[in-house]
């Protein structure tokens, strides 16, 4: 499965006070691409809520002007469950900015958990090697 893109120019209104890219900005950005990875996949948004972010790691500062790129791709199918990894380039810069992990469940129209019955290609590389191990250390 390939990463989804969101591509975003940093500009005035989303700078903290410290002039860098404010991590809520960030945070409304990194769900979005996730949950809309997770969508394409199930095909069913109507059905599909997060759970838990689990992590939004803030590597390095984003400064107005910088395009950045928000990629994400389900990296684990439960039975009722997606992990969805996430990671933020500059440009064509291979440094990750910003990374982490969102989960969502798949649900009924009464709320109730149901399978989803995705199956995920093996991982074959060792970044998604790394990515599923550790999506399966956050699963509950
Ligand atoms: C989604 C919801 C129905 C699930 O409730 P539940 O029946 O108690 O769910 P469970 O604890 O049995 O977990 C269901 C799945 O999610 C996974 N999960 C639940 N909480 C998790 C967590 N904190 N971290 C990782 N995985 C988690 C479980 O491992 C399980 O995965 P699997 O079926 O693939 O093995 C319920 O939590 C809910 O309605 N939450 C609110 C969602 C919401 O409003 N989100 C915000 C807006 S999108």
């Amino acid at each position: 499965m390939n990463y989804y893109n969101i591509y975003k120019l940093i500009k005035s209104e989303d700078l903290n006070h410290h002039g860098t890219l404010f991590a809520g900005r960030m945070a409304e950005w990194f769900v979005e691409s996730c949950f809309i990875s997770a969508a394409n996949e199930y095909k069913h948004p109507e059905n599909l809520v997060c759970v838990k972010i689990h992590e939004l790691n803030f590597n390095t500062p984003v400064r107005k002007g910088d395009i950045i790129n928000i990629q994400s791709k389900i990296c684990l199918a439960g039975k009722t469950s997606l992990t969805v990894y996430g990671k933020v380039l500059r440009g064509d810069e291979d440094t990750i900015l910003v990374d982490g992990y969102l989960t969502f469940v798949c649900i009924d129209e009464n709320g109730n958990k149901m399978n989803h019955n995705i199956v995920l290609d093996e991982p074959n590389s060792n970044e998604s090697l790394k990515i599923v191990a550790k999506a399966k250390s956050l699963k509950k």
